[in-house]
């Protein structure tokens, strides 16, 4: 699909399968979670331009790579998002953190803004929105739609599962940003679930139900 990675490392589909199962707990579902998410962060930041500063080891001078321009910003989708952030922000510490607060209505399946963070420059940084499920898509379309009017241009979107009605209504809406998955499922239900994907990521992160 144009525009669309699916992260198919061998062990992002060996934890993806253990996240499905119903029996896995809280606690290893989010253990999982947060693992998955250092592995799904290193391929959506393998193409990042890098710079060179001059530097001494303890043996001699050269010119070494360092990640070029601002820091990074991971925009978590609330309140699901917050499982990949723990794992990206292992891998890229001095990433800046944006929270975007919107929840699905569970009768219209349409998005709620209830809260936006970001820092003020979005317009000089990379953008990797971050929410595990891409079901309708309207959540993250209305978080993007939030961070561009916000100057944001360089953006990707990361999840875990996508529904390929999601994909669809997304890439439609963003054709602009790319898409990085561990997974594309069968469908979407007639409640707006992933089938066969995992349950609700937030109360299976949470415990909660
Ligand atoms: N959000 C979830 O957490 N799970 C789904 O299957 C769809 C949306």
């Amino acid at each position: 699909m144009n525009g669309v990675t699916v992260i198919s490392h061998p062990l992002v589909q060996h934890k993806l399968t253990i996240m499905r199962k119903k029996e896995t707990s809280t606690a290893s579902f989010r253990r999982l979670l947060r693992e998955i998410s250092t592995l799904l962060c290193y391929e959506v930041t393998r193409d990042l331009e890098l710079t060179t500063e001059r530097i001494e080891t303890p043996l001699m001078e050269m010119d070494a790579p360092l990640l070029e321009g601002k820091k990074l910003v991971f925009a978590s989708i609330l309140r699901a998002g917050n499982g990949l952030l723990e794992g990206m922000l292992e891998l890229v510490p001095a990433a800046r953190v944006s929270h975007i607060g919107v929840y699905r209505d569970h009768e219209t399946l349409q998005p709620v803004e209830y809260y936006f963070k970001a820092p003020g420059d979005l317009d000089a940084r990379l953008v990797i929105v971050v929410d595990p499920m891409l079901a309708t898509g309207n959540s993250s379309i209305a978080a993007v739609d939030k961070l561009k009017e916000r100057g944001a241009t360089n953006i990707r979107f990361l999840c875990l599962l996508a529904a390929p009605e999601g994909i669809k209504n997304f890439t439609e809406a963003h054709p602009d940003v790319p898409v990085f998955t561990a997974a594309i499922d069968d469908h979407l239900n007639e409640l707006g679930y992933i089938v066969p994907g995992l349950g609700d990521a937030g109360d299976r992160m949470y415990g909660t139900k």
